[in-house]
């Protein structure tokens, strides 16, 4: 299968695993688990950093190996695609400057900034593999779905 397929398949699954649930911290854990699940061999830290309307986003729900708790704005890749407001695929994490390492395994990593349906920020998903350059256009648009469809479910959960 695919890269593009398996994110075909995965997308119908998380919509069912989500809707009409309202317990957020539960449905950003499943999620976590669901995409660290369906990318076994790949996804090495997958989870959540939110934004609480503070300096720094908060570690959130997530799969893999402790991680740190706070990152401040336009620090690390988190800190960077809150700044500049878009998904940022990083092919060599030690290529890039100011990369916060939570763990030496981590080799490549995609984040995805979470907006709501009025444009406020939420936070971000953060995905780190162990092999490099391992996220491609495909990772980017499949995740920027799953993104879309948690932000929709989650509108009104979000404090
Ligand atoms: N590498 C991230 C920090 C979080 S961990 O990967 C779980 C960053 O540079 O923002």
């Amino acid at each position: 299968m695919t890269r593009k397929e398996q994110y075909e398949q995965l997308i119908p699954q998380i919509a069912g695993l989500i809707k009409g649930e309202t317990n957020l911290v539960g449905i950003l854990a499943n999620v976590s688990a669901a995409l660290h699940e369906a990318f076994p061999e790949r996804f090495f830290w997958t989870g959540f950093y939110l934004y609480e309307g503070k300096e720094t986003l908060s570690l959130g729900p997530f799969q893999g190996s402790v991680a740190c708790y706070s990152i401040p704005y336009g620090k690390g890749v988190c800190g960077k695609a809150w700044e500049e407001g878009r998904t940022l695929i990083v092919p060599d994490v030690e290529k890039f400057s100011g990369h916060i390492a939570c763990s030496s395994l981590s080799r490549s990593e995609i984040v995805v900034p979470m907006y709501d349906a009025s444009h406020t920020f939420r936070g971000v998903l953060d995905i780190d593999s162990t092999y490099l350059n391992d996220f491609n256009e495909d990772d980017k648009e499949g995740l920027e779905r799953i993104i879309e469809l948690l932000m929709a479910e989650t509108q009104n959960l979000f404090q």
